[in-house]
């Protein structure tokens, strides 16, 4: 998914474009560019490759101006070449009028540039987006109002969008349009910013105005002008991102995931912040919009969610049937939009996602609304256009999460799903004393991940295990099921080992066939109920001479003794056991990637925010 950003005020444009395109390079980067507009007109500048072959460009053919628009290109539409990288321009006979970045897939593009290239319209690129440039500039022809020919043009498109545009016609002037690729405007003081993730604007500006579907934005640097496509003028709804000023700097960490696993403690402070009443052994949501008595009425549990989203919404299974008794069931969003699953008006649906942009998971919740379900969504980013279109929800509060690989996010859903599991229950039949024990255990998880935090270095000489293997098997029973699925995920992003997470006693019906001194078996096998049964498929591995590397509760001699490495949690109730096992997979598969020489913050094929099916 690509990155655009833009900006119109009395700085040069061109560090403020750039450095935000560092930002988002984690979203898509196999090509860069520029555009900016200066006394002589309209200059851009691309490269295929990272952002820094970009700046190494810029450093012998600047790109002055003070207003402009760049992106970060994951290709859709022609290989990644300075050719296919954007910004596109549109124009007859080599002279362009107009500059053009985009996030999304065109679908009628091959019709419309046969329509064009009859015109005596030239293209240069193989992509769909160089459509919408020449597009803009036929507009461009019959009037010099650069918004109303950007109106014009989206008429024509197919498909999906997020748009910055530019034009030599209109100095000063960034225009913006959304059709199911996020937009955000940054508000700033003389000047304004437009990015496809706020992550890109944040260090200029916390007022930001999220555009919804339709809607499309001119911006000058003390204008803000919002339309929708059909109902016209909006007045901008301006939120304020809830971010620490330098939460989007690596601050000396190597990388951002590392330093967002190491900001877990705070971050399920923060997930919790104000949730929790002791008085009253529960927890408060500000934003459910459901009143105690609907949800008393609730019969049934969905979730649905992607990735690691899917994870923490599978932990939120076992925590809500624990506490709550209500059945819950959880989908892959990508599924639960197409198969029409049976919904009764008893049925709860939740949308979980950090981005607030995940294609599949806002498809999932249209889904949900068109049949009349009361969807509520459980997101990260404010403003976002599944926390826009829910019907209420809850917010992680956990900043911007910038490496591809999600963490701190799982533990600001599994935070805020324990919680919601605790109010649940005590709507229903969970004691008081019962209650605060959860509660109890909720206020200690942030000092236990600090605890777990300094066993890092134990993680990383337990990386040499895995760093040299192609296969391996996350094992985890209960509650444990999914922290095994999301330890597999996070060592298949950023390592490329291929690792699975399964139920551990399903370990014999199939997975065990893998079992040899090549495959490294993963057990998540902390104190608990079923801890016996789990010493016993420990040791059915080790009959079969596979290498055996256990999470396990520090003391738990059982467990050490039969492990090849033993990397220890803290004693702790079962119900926040997840928050503290899922730390250790984290820093396997950091240090795992590591030393295999991966590209931690950036890994191969991914991008941070899936805004396409
Ligand atoms: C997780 O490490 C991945 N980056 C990916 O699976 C991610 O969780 C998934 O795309 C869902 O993203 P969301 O939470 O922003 O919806």
């Amino acid at each position: 998914m690509c990155g655009i950003v833009g900006y119109t005020g009395s700085h040069e444009a061109a560090p403020i474009l750039v450095g935000g395109l560092r930002r988002l390079e984690y979203r898509g980067y196999d090509s860069a560019g520029i555009a900016t507009l200066d006394r002589a007109g309209l200059v851009v500048r691309r490269r295929a490759g990272r952002v820094r072959a970009l700046e190494e460009l810029l450093d012998t053919e600047p790109a002055p101006g003070a207003c402009g628009i760049s992106h970060t290109r994951w290709a859709t539409h022609g290989p990644a070449t300075d050719r296919n990288a954007h910004p596109h321009v549109g124009g007859r006979g080599g002279s362009p009028t107009v500059a053009v970045v985009h996030n999304g897939v065109i679908e009628n593009h091959s019709a419309l540039r046969r329509e064009l290239e009859a015109q005596g319209f030239a293209f240069a690129s193989q992509t769909d987006t160089e459509v919408i440039a020449h597009l803009i500039a036929r507009e461009l022809e019959s009037t010099d109002d650069l918004f109303a020919a950007v109106q014009r043009a989206l008429t024509r498109l197919e498909g999906t969008y997020g748009l910055g545009v530019v034009s030599p016609n209109r100095p000063g002037e960034v225009i913006g349009a959304r059709f199911g690729s996020p937009l955000v405007v940054g508000l700033g003081e003389g000047e304004h910013l437009l990015a496809s993730d706020p992550v890109a604007i944040a260090p200029h500006t916390a007022r930001v105005a999220f555009l919804q579907d339709g809607e499309v934005v001119r911006l000058t640097p003390h204008d803000f002008e919002m339309r929708h496509m059909e109902h016209g003028p909006i007045t901008p709804r301006v939120d304020r991102l809830d971010w620490k000023p330098d939460a989007v700097e690596l601050g000396g960490h190597a990388h951002y995931m590392i330093k967002e696993i190491r900001e877990q403690p705070e971050t399920v402070v923060d997930a919790c912040r104000g949730r929790l009443r002791r008085a009253e052994a529960t927890a408060v949501f500000g934003g459910l919009n459901l009143s105690h008595r609907q949800l008393r009425r609730v019969r049934r549990v969905v979730f649905a969610a992607c990735g690691t989203s899917w994870h923490a919404a599978l932990v939120g299974e076992y925590l809500i049937e624990r506490l709550a008794h209500l059945p819950v069931e959880v989908e892959y969003a990508s599924e639960f939009r197409y198969r029409n699953a049976p919904l009764d008006d008893r049925t709860l649906v939740f949308v979980l996602s950090q981005s607030g942009e995940t294609a599949d998971t806002l498809g999932a919740l249209r889904e949900a609304k068109r049949r009349g379900h009361p969807t509520l969504a459980i997101v990260n980013t404010v403003g976002s256009s599944i926390a826009r279109e829910a019907d209420g929800g809850i917010y992680l509060h956990a900043g911007p999460e910038v490496g591809v690989a999600s963490t701190k996010a799982f533990s600001a859903q599994v935070a805020v799903l324990a919680l919601l599991a605790l109010y649940l229950g005590r709507l229903r039949h969970l004691s008081f004393p019962d209650g605060l024990a959860v509660v109890d255990a909720i206020e200690s998880v942030p000092a236990l991940i600090g605890e777990v935090l300094k066993s890092e270095p134990l993680v990383e000489r337990a990386a040499s295990e895995i760093a040299g293997a192609r296969n391996a098997l996350y094992l985890g029973r209960d509650i444990h099921f999914p922290v095994a699925l999301e330890g597999a995920l996070k060592l298949k992003e950023i390592s490329y080992i291929h690792a699975e997470g399964y139920p551990t006693a399903e370990m014999k019906h199939g997975p065990i066939a893998l079992v040899d001194r090549e495959t490294p078996c993963v057990f998540v096998a902390p104190r608990g109920s079923l801890h016996a049964k789990t010493l016993s498929n420990i040791e059915e591995v080790r009959a079969r001479e596979g290498r055996i590397i256990a999470v396990g509760t520090e003391g738990d001699d059982a467990v050490a003794a039969i492990s090849d490495v033993f990397l220890p949690i803290p004693d702790a109730p079962e119900v926040i056991q997840p928050l503290l096992a899922v730390v250790p997979l984290q820093l396997l598969a950091y240090h795992v990637a590591l030393k295999r020489g991966c590209d931690i913050d950036k890994p191969r094929n991914l991008a941070k925010s899936v805004t396409v099916e």
